[in-house]
């Protein structure tokens, strides 16, 4: 695998995705935050040796190279999820080439449905934790160049970069909660009884993505920040029916405040 991910990093790094300091995933209904980018390299998946599509609306598919909050940031403008049937080296092999291009950090978002009964939609919570509900990405034969067999996971979310955000979403006034985010393979979202299980065991939010990429950069040592966007509630007598539109108006309402943090924390790296 090694072989495959310094192969498109050179790629990438020949089209000018040279030395990035932080890597940023955009989830769904979040991708706006690439307009904020200057002096925009951009390819599309499809150009990108490897790399796989992405097949979801709201995820437009191309990885950008630029300048955001005066650093040198490699952006995904959408994902990939188990529940396009792709493998989880498929789904994280981006993660790979961005710590192979040079990340320093990994800066992720999402949007989720929010089990926790003080949430609102639209609040923007920090992951601290998570529960990983999928098939742990690193499953099958290790590459110890890469990593460890046995990553600790003590510590997920960097704590110092939460600080940092919490401080400069309190500067921006804008309100941020923090909590557990717990990932399912979807493609469904839950039935009533789902939220509340997931509420029972600790989860805060539940999403279909971000905790493979999460793990991956771990095993890397990659400090990870992340956040998910409230865009539904799965909370009883709150649950309404779910669409991927209404998620996805639901984040692009909240997407501006998320950049706002992202380019602040970015910019203190
Ligand atoms: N469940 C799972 N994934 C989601 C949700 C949800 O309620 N909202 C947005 N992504």
């Amino acid at each position: 695998m090694l072989e495959k991910i310094v192969k498109t990093a050179d790629f990438l790094r020949s089209r000018g995705f040279s030395n990035p300091d932080a890597g940023i995933v955009l989830g769904t209904g979040l991708g706006g935050l690439t307009t904020e980018i200057e002096n925009q390299v951009e390819i599309a998946y499809r150009d990108i040796p490897d790399f796989p599509l992405s097949t979801v609306q709201g995820h437009a598919g191309k990885l950008i190279f630029g300048d955001f909050g005066g650093k040198k940031v490699v952006a995904m403008k959408g994902r990939f999820h188990y529940y396009e049937g792709y493998g989880s080296d498929q789904v994280t092999f981006p993660i790979r080439v961005m710590k192979e291009l040079g990340i320093r950090a990994l800066f992720l978002s999402n949007a989720a449905g929010g089990v926790n009964p003080s949430f609102r939609i639209g609040d923007i919570m920090i992951i601290n934790d998570h529960i990983c509900l999928v098939d742990n990405p690193l499953i099958g034969p290790n590459d110890d160049r890469i990593g460890p067999r046995f990553p600790d996971m003590s510590v997920p979310y960097d704590p110092s970069l939460i600080e940092k955000a919490e401080k400069a979403a309190a500067d921006l006034g804008i309100p941020v909660t923090k909590g557990v985010y717990l990932s399912t393979t979807g493609p469904t979202f839950e039935t009533p009884a789902e939220y509340r299980f997931f509420r029972i065991i600790g989860a805060d939010a539940v999403g279909m993505s971000t905790v493979p990429e999460v793990i991956t950069a771990r095993h890397m040592n990659v400090p990870v920040f992340a956040v998910s966007i409230i865009t539904d509630l799965g909370v009883t007598g709150k649950i309404e029916f779910t669409t991927h539109e209404s998620v996805q108006l639901a984040a692009e309402h909240s997407e501006e405040k998320m950049t706002r943090i992202m380019k602040e924390l970015i910019a203190a790296l």
